[in-house]
């Protein structure tokens, strides 16, 4: 039987309450994206320029390091991705988990949180950084009803 993990990144909660919601339906493992170095409040103040995610938003290489590895990555071969919609695309900590595994022939279905905004680009940018895996349309699971997650799993699995 195929094997099946959502892997999460979550500053503020909202994507990882989605995350744990979507492993019950889709009965899947659950892995969170920790950052080594959390973000602080400050860190997400997106109206300031400066501020960490302002910072490493606008650079394409920044990777922010991840604080544990997951050790059985070659168990799984259909992969959910989560995360916040931060400035239109993923955050760059979700670069750094792409990189860290072979992901080669896996099915990857990205999904996110946001506060309105769309996919847009996103999937196409972290198409780029791992386009051996078998990629998914990315889906928006803002304010998702049980019913509707359910069937989103069935139909995409
Ligand atoms: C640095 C930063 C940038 C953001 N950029 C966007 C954006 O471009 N579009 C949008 O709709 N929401 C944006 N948001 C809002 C988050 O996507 C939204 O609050 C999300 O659900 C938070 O998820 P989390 O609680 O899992 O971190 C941004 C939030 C932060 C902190």
């Amino acid at each position: 039987m195929s094997k099946k993990l959502v892997a999460y990144f979550s500053a503020s909660g909202i994507t990882k309450a989605v995350a744990e919601r979507l492993a019950k339906a889709a009965d899947a493992d659950l892995f969170e994206i920790k950052p080594t170095v959390p973000y602080t409040s400050a860190d997400l103040d997106w109206t300031n320029k400066k501020s960490r995610s302002s910072v490493e938003m606008s650079d394409q290489n920044s990777r922010p390091e991840i604080a544990e590895q997951l050790s059985n990555m070659e168990d799984y071969d259909t992969v959910f991705i989560g995360f916040p919609i931060w400035w239109y695309v993923a955050p760059t900590i979700i670069n750094t988990f792409l990189e860290s595994y072979n992901l080669s022939g896996k099915t990857i279905i990205p999904f996110a949180t946001s506060g309105g905004s769309s996919m847009g680009k996103t999937v196409e940018v972290l198409k780029s950084l791992c386009p051996t895996a078998n990629w998914k349309k990315g889906k928006m699971l803002n304010r998702v009803s049980d019913a509707e997650l359910k069937k989103w799993v069935d139909d995409i699995l």
